[in-house]
């Protein structure tokens, strides 16, 4: 069965929303753990607009399972996952204006700096996964310039506002499952997967695990997030191929 990273950004955005240091992420990451989360993944942002420094630190210090850090491939962000030291780094996109992460790493544009970016992190023992697109040519470049894992943007799913859009981008999942796993890469999922949603993403072959965020700390304000990420784990276990 896939496993479960769970991301804890937006605990932060509503800390954020009033600058004090209440709704603590690390102590989300610590429910969620007892959830069964598998892994707690956070995105420290260039702009520090939810998780800061601080949580980055408590969390390598606190978090027994996989610890994802997603992050842009800036200097300065490149320096303290470094310093850091994460089990995993998914390098992700980041424009200031967006809501979150919109779209996958352009690979092939980026080839250069993406590359120096990989080397310095893995000589800090560190995995290093690539957050695109489902296609082709993408997921080649990933494999070719040292990734170990495409974590596939699962956006295009979970926008499809039609059957035939929905149908395609399980086609271009399924597709880019094969493609991740011939070029011997572990093909990670996610992006805008919900409770209601999840089910066909889950059951397709070949995903290792899936990072989920907005749809599960939503639902941990009414019952809690320990029992937001077991209803989660049920799923995936439910539907698991
Ligand atoms: N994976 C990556 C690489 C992301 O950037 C995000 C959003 O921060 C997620 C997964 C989780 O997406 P969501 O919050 O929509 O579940």
């Amino acid at each position: 069965m896939p496993l479960l990273g769970v991301n804890i950004d937006h605990v932060a955005t509503v800390r954020q929303a009033r600058g004090t240091d209440e709704p603590d992420p690390v102590w989300a990451a610590m429910e969620a753990e007892l959830g069964g989360a598998d892994g707690i993944t956070f995105h420290l942002r260039e702009d520090r607009r939810h998780i800061q420094d601080r949580d980055a630190r408590i969390l390598r210090e606190t978090v027994g399972v996989k610890l994802n850090m997603e992050m842009s491939i800036a200097d300065e962000i490149v320096d303290l996952a470094v310093e850091l030291r994460p089990d995993q780094c998914t390098l992700v996109p980041e424009k200031r204006e967006e809501l979150t992460t919109e779209g996958g790493l352009d690979v092939i544009k980026h080839q250069e700096r993406i590359a120096r970016a990989i080397e310095k992190l893995k000589t800090r023992g560190i995995a290093v996964s690539a957050f695109i697109e489902p296609i082709t040519d993408q997921i080649r470049a990933s494999a070719d310039v040292g990734f170990a894992a495409v974590e596939l943007w699962t956006g295009g799913y979970s926008h499809a506002t039609t059957l035939p859009e929905s149908a395609k981008a399980i086609d271009d999942l399924k597709s880019g499952i094969g493609v991740g796993l011939e070029n011997r890469l572990e093909v990670l999922g996610g992006h805008g997967l919900t409770y209601r949603n999840v089910a066909p993403i889950a059951a397709l072959a070949g995903f290792c695990e899936f990072n989920i965020g907005h749809s599960i700390v939503a639902r941990s304000i009414y019952v809690g997030m320990k029992q937001a990420v077991r209803e989660m784990k049920d799923i995936l276990l439910l539907h698991a191929p």
